[in-house]
C-alpha cells in the first residue's frame, strides 16, 4: 500500500471518513459507497478502501451488514468515541439489570474497607503526604506479587509490577513504552470494544482475529498478520464466550512471539471467578521468552471506582517502563494502595474472593435457570462475570430495545469486529440477588424480545 508524509494512504482516507461523521456529514445508518467504486473515485486500489473501511469497523464507527455493505454504525454519535451500545456504564447511580462489567455491588464489605482505610488515615505520618513511587507503592507491588504466586503461579518479583489507575492506562502505558505508529496489534475477534478506540489512537493497526472453542486462532494471526508487534488477548476466559486458551495454542503464541520478538498482552481481568475445574495456568506463568504483560485489575474482584490495576512486565523491560511511567505520577492516591496492600496482607481479598465465588455462582444459576426456562438458550461457561445467550435475528436491534425498557443487555455483533457468527446478547448476572429478582427481569427481556 503506498505511503506518503502523512502516513499510509488508507489512513487518511479512514481519518477523512471518521472526521465526516464527527462533523455529521456521515449519519448514523448511512450506507458507504461500495468499496470497488470508492477506489475508482479516489484513484486508489480497492484493498486500500478495504483496509480504511476495516480500520472503522474495528473502530465502532462503520458496520458491515452482509451482502448489504458498509454502514455507517447506528450507534454513533458526533464526537470523538462512538459507544452509545457499548459502555461501561457508570452514568447510573444504580446498576441497572443485567449491566456488564460490575461485580456485585451490594456484597462488597464497605464496613471492613472503611476500617482498614479509617486505620490508615489516622496513622499516617507526615512523609505519606509526599508523592509516592511513580510506579506504584512497593507495599501494594509486594502483595499483589504474593497473590500472584498463591493463585496464579506467576513468579515475579515487585519491581515488575506497575500499579495503574486501570486497563485503558495499563495499555497506553504498555503501547507507549514498547510500540510506535503503525505498529501492527492482534485483537479478539470477537473482544472488548471498549479498548478499541484507545488502541487506535495510539496510531496501531487494529487486526482482528477470529475465536473459536480453542480460544483465540493463533493460525489465523500468523497467516494475517505474522509480523504483528502486539497480541492482546483474554486466555482464561475469552471475553465475551468464556473459552479457554487452549494448552497448544499457549505455546503457539509463545513460540511466535519468541521468535518474532512480539509482544503478548495477557488480560486477565476476571480469571478469579471460576465454579468448575482447574483453570489453565496464565501465559505469563509458561514465558520462559519473558514475552508476556500480564494485565489485572481490581475492578470485578474488589470494585471499579477503586480505579487500582497492575501489571506485570518481562524483567529486562523494567527500565523502559520506569522511565515511561515516570513520565507522570501514579495515578492512583497512596491512601488506596495502602489500603488496599493492608486489605490482601490481613486476607480480607482472599476471604471476599471466596465468599464471592459462592454467591456468584448462585446468581449465575439463578439467572441460566430462569433463562432456560423461558426457552433461551445460554452459551456454556466455566466461569467470569457475565452470560452469553443466543438468539435469532438482528441482535442489535434486539439490544436496543432492551436498554429502550432499561434493561442493559449488549448485541454480541457490537463486540465482534469481521467476525460472523451467532447472534446473542450479553449480560451480567452479579446484581441479581435473588431467584424472583432473576425472574422479573428475565420476564421483562422476554416481553421484549419474544
Ligand atoms: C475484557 C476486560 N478487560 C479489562 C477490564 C478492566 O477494566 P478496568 O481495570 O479499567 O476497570 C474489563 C472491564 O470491564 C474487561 O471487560
Amino acid at each position: 500500500m503506498n505511503e506518503t508524509p502523512r502516513g499510509p494512504r488508507y489512513q487518511q482516507i479512514s481519518r477523512q471518513l471518521k472526521a465526516a461523521i464527527e462533523q455529521g456529514e456521515l449519519v448514523p445508518g448511512k450506507r458507504l459507497p461500495a468499496s470497488r467504486v470508492y477506489a475508482q473515485e479516489l484513484g486508489v486500489s480497492r484493498a486500500t478502501v478495504e483496509a480504511a473501511y476495516g480500520e472503522l469497523v474495528a473502530q465502532g464507527w462503520l458496520e458491515r451488514r452482509g451482502q448489504a455493505g458498509t454502514f455507517v454504525s447506528a450507534g454513533v454519535v458526533p464526537g470523538p468515541v462512538a459507544t452509545e451500545s457499548v459502555w461501561y456504564g457508570g452514568e447510573q447511580p444504580e446498576p441497572q439489570p443485567f449491566q456488564m462489567g460490575l461485580p456485585a455491588l451490594d456484597l462488597f464489605p464497605r464496613a471492613q474497607w472503611a476500617r482498614v482505610m479509617g486505620r490508615r488515615l489516622r496513622t499516617q505520618t507526615r512523609f505519606d503526604l509526599a508523592l509516592g513511587d511513580v510506579c506504584g507503592e512497593a507495599g501494594l507491588r509486594t502483595a499483589i506479587v504474593e497473590y500472584l504466586r498463591f493463585s496464579r503461579s506467576i513468579e515475579c518479583l515487585p519491581e515488575q509490577v506497575f500499579i495503574t489507575t486501570g486497563f485503558a492506562a495499563s495499555m497506553m502505558l504498555i503501547l507507549q513504552t514498547l510500540g510506535k505508529v503503525g505498529d501492527k496489534i492482534w485483537l479478539e475477534d470477537p473482544g472488548f470494544p471498549l479498548i478499541r478506540p484507545l488502541i487506535a489512537r495510539q496510531g496501531m493497526t487494529l487486526c482482528p482475529i477470529p475465536v473459536d472453542d480453542e480460544g483465540l486462532c493463533v493460525e489465523a494471526g500468523l497467516q494475517r498478520a505474522p509480523d504483528a508487534r502486539f497480541a492482546l488477548l483474554t486466555p482464561a476466559h475469552q471475553s465475551p464466550l468464556g473459552v479457554a486458551l487452549s494448552l497448544p495454542r499457549r505455546h503457539q503464541l509463545l513460540d511466535w512471539a519468541a521468535h518474532r520478538e512480539a509482544w503478548i498482552i495477557e488480560d486477565d481481568y476476571d480469571s478469579e471467578f471460576r465454579y468448575q475445574g482447574k483453570p489453565l495456568p496464565p501465559v505469563k506463568s509458561l514465558d520462559a521468552p519473558q514475552r508476556v504483560i500480564y494485565a489485572g485489575t481490581f475492578s470485578k474482584s474488589l470494585f471499579p471506582a477503586l480505579r487500582t490495576a497492575w501489571l506485570v512486565v518481562p524483567l529486562p523491560q523494567v527500565a523502559a517502563f520506569r522511565e515511561q511511567a515516570s513520565l507522570a505520577a501514579c495515578g492512583v492516591p497512596l491512601l488506596w494502595q495502602m489500603t488496599l496492600a493492608d486489605f490482601i496482607r490481613e486476607g480480607h481479598f482472599w476471604r471476599h474472593l471466596k465468599k464471592m465465588r459462592q454467591h456468584y455462582a448462585q446468581r449465575r444459576q439463578w439467572l441460566e435457570q430462569t433463562l432456560v426456562e423461558q426457552g433461551f438458550s445460554v452459551v456454556p461457561q466455566q466461569g467470569g462475570i457475565q452470560l452469553v445467550m443466543t438468539v435469532e435475528g438482528d441482535d442489535r436491534e434486539l439490544a436496543r430495545r432492551g436498554r429502550a425498557a432499561r434493561l442493559a443487555v449488549q448485541a454480541l455483533s457490537d463486540w465482534r469486529i469481521d467476525s460472523r457468527g451467532k447472534s446473542g446478547l450479553l449480560m451480567s448476572f452479579t446484581n441479581i440477588s435473588s431467584l424472583a429478582m432473576a425472574q422479573q427481569q428475565v420476564r421483562m427481556l422476554a416481553a421484549i424480545i419474544k
